[in-house]
């Protein structure tokens, strides 16, 4: 038996129960995982309000680190006593200890420890593939990026900088600022008392920006197109505030721009590429051009308000449960 967060309904953070549920042995192609630490991530609230379907009742979170204490059948490349951490699979790394598709085990390296790849799974390869592989940067840009001092915002700022590139970011107040800057993002907007297509304008003498990251979604759209050069493009990379709808006449009219929703899973695999992005990003960490430790912190059994202060915007980078 072990503890894990369960959701019978969707909706509010409400939702989330703290159970004990039956922790079985690995079959083939598994391995068990005891974790050390669980990443919360934006995403979780989509599965968990139900913007991303899941068969109810159902565990929730994809993103966890640990320790092998079992492999089944088949486990060619993992080990009992492995240090492991993931960001894709089934739902349920909200959890002291699961079974997991061996698969999707990426072996953590000497020199990351857990608590810092606790911070990197998920939010460090969106990085890597927002910048490196959905829109391919190759230093010199100006680039508008939303949430700057977000989970995911934060690696961001830092990797931009380190490959030479201007990122001009979005945050609702000033601490956030202050913490986007210090993290590498080199102009701030703070959208609580500024305009972010004057100000995107003001910094590019008018041109705008070749690319926006944005996951904020629904509030931001029409800055987001606005402050595009024509033919920019704009990576839809979230929804935090809510789902994106978009007329392509207004793509005409704004300038031929392009529009992309990316999605983890389609840039992720096979296994060999997956393991390739996690080296460069574990990489990264190593050559000291990006650091990343969990901004805030709660026991397993909190998590329902590990979720209120990231819905309520009130987080800065990393949010992780400890189980
Ligand atoms: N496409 C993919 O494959 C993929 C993979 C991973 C993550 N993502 C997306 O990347 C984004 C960042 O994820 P994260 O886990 O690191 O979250 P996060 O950025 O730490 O949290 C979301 C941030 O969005 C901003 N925000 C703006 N409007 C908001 C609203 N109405 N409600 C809540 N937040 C709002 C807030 O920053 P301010 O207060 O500064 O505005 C908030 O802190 C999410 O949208 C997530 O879905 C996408």
């Amino acid at each position: 038996m072990t503890k894990a967060i369960r959701f019978y309904e969707t909706g509010s953070a409400d939702v989330l129960k703290y159970e004990t549920v039956e922790l079985g042995n690995p079959g083939p192609g598994e391995a068990r995982v005891r974790h050390t630490g669980i990443a919360v991530n934006f995403i979780d609230i989509y599965v968990r309000t139900g913007l991303y379907p899941a068969q109810l009742p159902s565990g929730l979170g994809s993103d966890a680190v640990g320790v092998v204490e079992a492999v089944g059948e088949g486990v060619a490349d993992i080990h009992v006593g492995d240090r492991v951490g993931y960001l894709i699979g089934p739902q349920g790394a909200y959890s002291e200890a699961r079974v997991m598709p061996a698969q999707f085990l990426i072996k953590l390296p000497d020199g990351i420890s857990d608590s810092v790849a606790a911070t990197l799974m998920m939010k460090g390869m969106t990085a890597q593939y927002l910048f490196r592989q959905v829109y391919p940067l190759k230093g010199g840009e100006t680039i508008l990026y939303h949430a700057a001092a977000g989970g995911v915002g934060l690696l961001a700022c830092q990797w931009a900088k380190a490959i030479g590139v201007t990122m001009i970011g979005t945050v609702s107040t000033d601490e956030k600022a202050a913490i986007a800057k210090a993290n590498g993002c080199t102009h701030t907007i703070v959208t609580s008392r500024e305009k972010t297509v004057e100000r995107v304008k003001e910094i590019t003498n008018g041109k705008g920006v070749p690319v926006v990251f944005d996951s904020v979604g629904k509030d931001t759209l029409m800055t987001s197109l606005d402050c595009l050069q024509p033919r920019g493009t704009l990576v839809s990379n979230g929804t935090s505030s809510g789902p994106v709808v978009i007329d392509t006449m207004l793509l005409a009219a704004k300038g031929s721009l392009w529009v992309t929703r990316p999605a983890m899973m389609h840039y992720i695999m096979p296994r060999a590429h997956m393991l390739d992005m996690a080296k460069e990003v574990f990489d990264m960490v190593l050559a000291g051009k990006i650091k990343s430790e969990a901004a805030q912190s709660f026991p397993l059994a909190q998590a329902a308000d590990a979720h209120r202060a990231l819905e309520s915007r009130k987080t800065v980078g990393a949010t992780v449960l400890i189980p």
